[in-house]
């Protein structure tokens, strides 16, 4: 019986607790306040029939959720809570009843010619690892591939890529280029011995560096079965060491030229030159993703302060401008324990003080060419990027929304100065060059501002960013290439509001009669809002270290506390991406239904998920996010992943799929033992989709790396004669392949 192993069940059964229809109406109507459209739950409307909930679930569990204003509706049922067994939960995937789960393509496996099969000790060199899938996926784009021009009967399934074009007229859904970030590594399984088992090495730096970046894989089914297509010319990895282009309003400046090295197996030499800032290397701590309309993947770095470390003392936050945007940035002499740095100068920051601002870009990748170089776009700004959604409007206007993941952190919108051209693809190439970079203000009358972030934006201080000593500059030019390297402190200086860690945006797509410009952002968790400390705010001038300030609640971010997180969004104004203001409400507040937890004054930590039975699909810590080409929503998650603690209702990192009329969710699927469940995509009929399970068995150490799990190997590993033998080896972040047993839209 779905959902008999959630503790809820036990409550929900007992009709005293059985809300009264104008409770359930008044607790959505306060989740989600403004855009309510009359929706209200399979719960709600038994309980106004007289239902008690023990009939309930016998009578609505296997509801679907009905369609409504541009939404399909939900056909699965809920899977369970995959709760903890002891110490771990299952270490398996599961699906709902009806669809089929299938390893796609995990780290290690080879994407390209010359690529190599993973040896299950990790034992690569980094040459090998540079043609292999990186470690730790997150977000990815299924970009279509349509049939090649000699007719194989709309069919991919030729042994060679010729001839193939942009899925831009008959879209493929047998084929595709699959565009996959590698956000990062653990070394403890990235290595057999570990980061330091036998020393740490230069070698050690050029596997990790190797693993991290963008996998780009050529996918395709072929009898039912979708599969890597090794050997395509489109399989690529771009890894930290790829040669990438700086683009944009602060390429080339002074901030952005950094020392030139050589890079080496061996080792980085320094040339003793400098960089002209209009281009560097690599990408690292690719989070979430986006893409362009003219088709082309965008990926977002993220935490990349981890990556850098330094030999020596570092200048302070008040002793410089490098130190200061170290310290708002979060840059430490320690990382977050890699050690490249110890082994290649261009990631020590006394070394190569410039090098951190060439990271916390948008990076812009033609996946349908392999020769050409990732573009990294400045006018998007420099934050640690979560993801870049597009909306283009009615007016052919193109806006790309985006989060900037850390505590107390901002919301950004960038407008293209320039329309889509829907004629000429060509003429887009680089309308992420030229625009304007937006900051949000939420208000506690649901509405809000959109900020621009240009030289004559006057500051909280009563100042214009020229005139703000952050960012003057010899002319406006210059001013602007500070505002955008330095946007977090642009953020401080205009009064942004601090927001509960922006992961994902996601855009509902304007089908089926629904028209507005509405737009999805997930705020994961924050444990430094409104607590017993006295409050404080990122301070204006831009002194502020990262993560630090401590804001009390606010109407945007209501809990303290937050640990389970919240959906928030928003509608532009007049329907147009260009607007300056927008409305907005809070989508959902995630939380454990079952709670034992003590209610804070703003934090019941029971959230508000409209689910039936209630509780059925539970979760927190909310970070992926993506809309569907029919309209659901899909929510992914990011927790401790193993059942404990706060999360012994909730048990493993999930997937639900919800209504965005009416909040209505389900729970479509849990991941293995301390895993992320993080990046979704389908192919453009919707019969395939794509999800990324990372970092399963997080935390184990290279002695014994399977300590906490062992997936996929545990799962999908079977002998032909049905007798599973696992291999010797690790776990490892996988994509996997997701289809309905009757070939139907996924969700339906
Ligand atoms: Fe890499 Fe904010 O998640
Ligand atoms: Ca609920
Ligand atoms: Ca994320
Ligand atoms: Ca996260």
């Amino acid at each position: 019986m779905k959902g008999a192993s959630h503790p809820t069940n036990d409550v929900s059964l007992n009709p005293s607790s059985n809300e009264s229809i104008q409770d359930v109406i008044s607790r959505v109507a306060m989740g989600r306040r403004q855009f309510l459209q009359g929706g209200i739950s399979a719960a709600a409307l038994a309980s106004a029939g007289g239902l008690t909930l023990g009939g309930l679930l016998r009578t609505v569990e296997a509801a679907p959720v009905g369609p409504g204003l541009g939404f399909p509706g939900i056909g699965f049922e809920s899977v369970p809570a995959s709760l903890t067994l002891g110490s771990a939960v299952a270490d398996a995937l599961r699906v709902p009843n009806g669809y089929t789960a299938q390893l796609f393509v995990a780290w290690g496996d080879p994407i390209m010619p010359g690529g190599t099969p993973f040896i299950g000790d990790a034992s690569e060199s980094s040459l090998q690892q540079e043609k292999q899938f990186g470690e730790h996926n997150d977000g990815m784009h299924f970009f279509p591939l349509r049939a090649d021009d000699r007719g194989h009967g709309g069919y991919d399934d030729d042994d060679d890529d010729r001839g193939e074009r942009r899925g831009d007229g008959r879209l493929m859904s047998q084929a595709g280029i699959l565009c996959v970030n590698n956000e990062y590594t653990h070394e403890e399984i990235l290595f057999p011995d570990g980061q330091v088992g036998a020393g740490y090495t230069i070698a050690k730096t050029r596997k990790s560096q190797a693993a991290h970046g963008v996998s780009i894989v050529k996918a395709r089914r072929r009898r039912g079965t979708w599969s890597v297509k090794r050997n395509s010319r489109y399989g690529r990895r771009i890894t930290a060491n790829t040669p990438v282009i700086i683009s944009g309003p602060a390429a080339g400046h002074a901030l952005m030229q950094t020392n030139e090295y050589m890079i080496l197996d061996t080792g980085s030499i320094a040339t003793g030159n400098k960089t002209d800032g209009y281009g560097g290397y690599g990408t690292v701590n690719n989070c979430a993703h986006g893409i362009t309309p003219w088709g082309t993947f965008l990926t977002c770095e993220e935490n990349f302060n981890g990556n850098f470390g330094a030999m020596e003392l570092l200048p302070g936050a008040t002793a410089s401008e490098a130190g200061k945007m170290y310290n708002r940035y979060g840059l430490v002499a320690a990382g977050f324990g890699y050690r490249w740095h110890t082994t290649d100068p261009r990631w020590d920051m006394v070394a190569n003080p410039n090098e951190p601002n060439h990271f916390g870009w948008v990076v812009e990748i033609d996946p349908y060419d392999p020769r050409s170089k990732p573009v990294k776009r400045t006018a998007l700004g420099r934050f640690k990027h979560e993801s870049a959604q597009y909306v283009v409007d009615r007016d052919n206007r193109v806006a790309f929304y985006m989060g900037d993941d850390e505590r107390n952190e901002y919301i950004y919108k960038f407008v293209c100065k320039r329309p889509l051209n829907t004629k000429n693809n060509n003429a887009n190439r680089n309308l992420l060059d030229e625009g304007t970079l937006y900051v949000a203000k939420f208000s506690s009358d649901l509405t809000g501002k959109w900020i621009p972030l240009l030289p004559a934006t006057i500051g909280v201080d009563g100042v214009a960013l020229r005139d703000n000593p952050n960012f003057t500059g010899a002319d406006d030019a210059e001013v602007l290439a500070k505002i955008l390297i330095k946007a977090r402190m642009a953020g401080d200086a205009v009064g942004a509001t601090m927001m509960d860690r922006p992961e994902w945006t996601g855009a509902r797509p304007r089908i089926g009669g629904f028209s507005e410009v509405e737009v999805y952002c997930t705020l994961t968790n924050n444990n430094r809002r409104g607590s017993s400390v006295t409050p404080s705010s990122n301070a204006a001038d831009g002194s502020t270290t990262a993560g630090s300030a401590r804001p009390s609640v606010d109407a945007a971010n209501p809990r303290e506390d937050n640990i389970y997180g919240h959906i928030i969004r928003w509608r532009e104004a007049g329907k147009s991406v260009t607007a300056t203001t927008f409305t907005w409400d809070i989508f959902v507040q995630a939380g454990d239904t079952a709670t034992t937890k003590t209610a804070k004054p703003t934090n019941d930590y029971k959230g508000n998920i409209v689910d039936t039975p209630d509780g059925s699909a539970d979760f927190g810590a909310p970070d992926g996010l993506w809309f569907d080409y029919f309209g659901r929503l899909w929510v992914q998650t990011d927790q401790v992943g193993n059942g404990s603690g706060d999360w012994v209702n909730i048990g493993a990192n999930c997937m639900a799929c919800a209504d965005p009329n009416t909040g209505e969710m389900r729970r479509f699927l849990t991941g293995p033992n301390k895993c992320e469940v993080t990046g979704v995509t389908m192919t453009p009929d919707g019969r395939t989709m794509f999800v990324g399970i990372q970092h399963p068995g997080e935390d184990s150490l290279a002695a014994i790396p399977t300590a906490f799990s062992n997936w996929p190997q545990g799962q999908f590993y079977v002998e032909s004669d049905g007798v599973t033998t696992l291999p010797p080896g690790r776990p490892r972040s996988s994509v996997v392949v997701i289809t309905k047993d009757d070939g139907g839209i996924i969700g339906s």
